[in-house]
């Protein structure tokens, strides 16, 4: 997989190969990136990429100013976005790093506190470590890049020492690469808003610097920590396309600067702004991970490469093979106000219609009435609950149900007996007014006591009753982030530590309760990220439950993430977050190939809409694994057209499903076909007729849009 020869290190994976070489026995340089090549690379090929009139002449006739690097530091004559900023104890800022050594070591190390894709065996991934060294001030830096061989994806992350003297790091981003001679090529990241998640944004790549990033001390609904260079024409099934994922869940910068001579550096890691860290001599700093993947086949090779890679290499522990939970989740249904005979009474009517898990989301704890008190007392509230959790449990589990329980353990609200026990546990800073969200303050997850008392209050429930599903929420950004316990000069690391002790904090619950399948939520997609899933499966999309809004959601998460980790639920109809009224079938239609629940108040549907529920779980259990290991291929996307379609083939290529769905229809609508993808030239039946492989790709299947909100979903078996 790693290969050093004539000064150039290449990666070779099965079908992509990533080249750097050793230039002027100094300068690490970024050579190629795309399809698979044999190793006929030199350093030769940047001849040249020499000096032009006034630029800052550093080596020979050449300038890292112009030259396409691997890693970049602020100072010297390179004055594009720096992988590495910080000042030094005499007050300098220059530092100068060349190239030392390296190694290969089998496998893929884990970096130390941070989540990360992993190998199961050491002949999955090797991992080369490049070494440079700034040796003035007595810095290493470790260039990490493990190959997936497999499964066509490289990761990259850093490593930096400081064998000097106490310096403050700026800025220490996961990686950069500098793309030569761009012409024409876009960027996509996935952007948005509450409610709004993950929504696709293309633009054209030019002169200057483009760039996404979250502040808010958390990955965030805004934009997601993903970022994608590509051709111009590239679309879903081709062009050459370069994803970037950050496996981070807090502050994120990301972005492609092209330069004057149109080398394009595109670089992703820790948001510089608000972070400032002390690296004490002697101190080690580990940047998160970027997890790079190429395809020269467009968009949809590259997601199928990406869900792959984070269903099985990423995501961990019980469940990540295990069926998951088919859900009903008390929020939509009855809000703030659920008590022990209504929880009971819903899942009298859960169980009837086959759903095997009832989750009890917000208002069951302490003064928990609304979203004003409470948060932060994870105990019972006993008039809502006068028999507590435990008895709950053993209701439903004696009508065969499963449990699960709603938390938000990093927040508290001022109006909480935590708050008024432990006021200097949240992040605060001295003398400034904490600003509320939803009347709720962050916990300073920085501190050892605060972590404790997550891990001891959410363990006391989770070990009092059987409770086998959790909802880890968290429904605010951060403000005023400061800590009462850090140190003046260490006030700027508060939120990358917050995300530090958050990792901490999921890596031991997680441990201590394998059995109990975690699902992520941050008011919805606040907080969806590679990060999240290292230690939860699945995570709420979005709290915009609407079937047409998740279908812009849902295919915009896909770019990235697989359907087996997005929550998805079947709620009311009009709708709660935008009023639309869309048929009960369609609903159940757009959740299936996520992680499928419900969401609504099912004493108030029809019989034949509990019907269509019950059908509905049925084709979920029979179709899940094809949903959730199969390979999709987004068909039609809603963002382009008024019908949208995805198909998902199984793993072993047998049953192929499609789904379709009219988001406007218009009368007396023209002809138009739903052409497939990915099929062999084989035999499908779908009940009906029976079709060839290459009748379905090329002329395709006839969908008339003429009614608003019809959707299908169809299913063809290998003859
Ligand atoms: C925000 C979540 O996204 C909702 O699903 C629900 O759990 C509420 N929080 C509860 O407060």
């Amino acid at each position: 997989m790693i290969v050093f020869e004539n000064h150039v290190f290449y990666l070779h994976t099965e079908n992509t190969s990533y080249a750097m070489g050793i230039f002027q026995d100094e300068i690490l340089l970024h050579l190629y990136w795309g399809k698979r090549i044999s190793n006929v690379l030199s350093t030769d090929m940047i001849s040249e990429f020499k000096m032009r009139s006034l630029s800052a002449k550093n080596y020979g006739e050449y300038s890292t100013e112009i030259l396409p690097l691997e890693f970049s530091s602020y100072g010297s004559a390179d004055t594009r976005i720096p992988t590495f900023d910080c000042v030094f104890a005499d007050g300098s800022r220059v530092s100068k790093f060349v190239y030392k050594d390296y190694k290969i070591v089998s496998g893929k190390p884990p970096v130390p506190g941070l989540p990360a894709t992993y190998c199961e065996n050491n002949s999955e991934s090797d991992t080369l470590i490049i070494h440079l060294r700034d040796e003035l001030k007595q810095i290493e830096i470790y260039l990490y890049y493990s190959v997936f061989e497999k499964y066509n994806v490289i990761t990259r992350r850093v490593k930096i020492i400081n064998n000097g003297e106490k310096i403050r790091v700026n800025s220490a981003l996961s990686m950069s690469v500098d793309f030569p001679a761009v012409e024409d090529m876009d960027i996509l990241h996935l952007g948005g808003a509450w409610a709004r998640e993950c929504h696709i944004i293309r633009n054209p790549l030019v002169h200057g610097n483009q760039n996404i990033e979250s502040r808010y001390g958390a990955s965030s609904a805004m934009q997601n920590p993903f970022l994608v260079l590509c051709d111009k024409n590239a679309d879903e099934n081709m062009g050459n396309v370069y994803g970037f994922s950050l496996v981070y869940s807090g502050n994120f910068t990301a972005g492609a600067e092209l330069d004057a001579y149109h080398t394009a550096r595109v670089y992703m890691g820790i948001n510089p702004f608000g972070f400032e860290w002390v690296l004490q001599s002697g101190g080690e700093f580990f940047t998160p991970e970027t997890v790079m993947v190429y395809s020269s086949n467009g968009f949809g090779e590259m997601s199928r490469t990406y869900h792959k890679l984070y269903r099985t290499r990423l995501c961990r522990r019980e469940y990540k093979n295990k069926k998951r939970f088919v859900l009903m989740n008390s929020w939509e249904a009855v809000y703030f106000d659920v008590n022990e005979e209504k929880i009971i009474r819903i899942a009298e009517k859960a169980k009837e219609i086959g759903i095997d898990t009832v989750v009890l989301d917000d208002g069951w704890f302490g003064a928990r009435v609304n979203g004003k008190a409470g948060l932060g007392d994870w105990v019972e509230n006993k008039e809502r609950f006068p028999n507590g959790l435990r008895y709950v449990a053993q209701r439903l589990n004696h009508m065969g149900l499963h449990f699960g329980v709603w938390f938000e353990p990093e927040m508290v609200n001022p109006d909480s007996d935590l708050y008024r026990k432990h006021p200097d546990w949240v992040l605060h800073t001295k003398g400034r007014v904490s600003t509320l969200t939803r009347f709720q303050l962050t916990l300073d997850l920085s501190r050892a006591d605060v972590r404790d008392y997550i891990v001891d209050s959410v363990s006391r429930v989770l070990e009092n009753a059987n409770i086998e599903y959790v909802k880890w929420d968290m429904n605010r950004y951060m403000t005023e982030a400061g800590s009462a316990l850090l140190a003046t000069e260490n006030q700027g690391e508060v939120m990358h530590r917050y995300m530090l002790g958050l990792y901490e904090v999921l890596e031991r619950l997680t441990k201590k309760f394998p059995s109990v399948l975690f699902e992520g939520c941050a008011s919805g997609g606040g907080r969806f990220d590679p990060g999240m899933l290292y230690y939860m499966p699945q995570i709420w999309t979005s709290d915009d439950s609407d079937a047409i809004e998740r279908l812009y959601i849902q295919c915009g998460t896909s770019l990235v993430y697989p359907y087996s980790s997005m929550g998805a639920h079947v709620s009311a109809s009009p709708n709660h977050q935008v009023g639309r009224v869309t048929p009960f079938e369609m609903r159940c239609h757009v959740a299936l190939p996520g992680q499928f629940g419900f969401e609504l108040d099912l004493e108030k549907c029809t019989e034949n809409e509990l019907q269509t529920a019950k059908k509905a779980i049925c084709q979920y259990r029979e179709l899940e694994s094809i949903f959730h290991n199969g390979d999709c291929y987004r068909l039609l996307s809603p963002f382009e057209n008024d019908v949208a379609a995805i198909e998902f083939i199984s793993e072993d290529r047998e049953t192929i499903v499609l789904c379709v769905y009219s988001i406007k229809a218009t009368p007396n609508n023209v002809y138009s076909f739903i052409k497939l993808r990915g099929l062999d030239q084989a035999e499908y039946s779908d009940g009906e007729r029976i079709y060839n492989g290459e009748y379905l790709e090329n002329v395709g299947l006839f969908f008339m849009n003429n009614i608003e909100h019809k959707s299908k979903l169809l299913v063809f078996k290998r003859m």
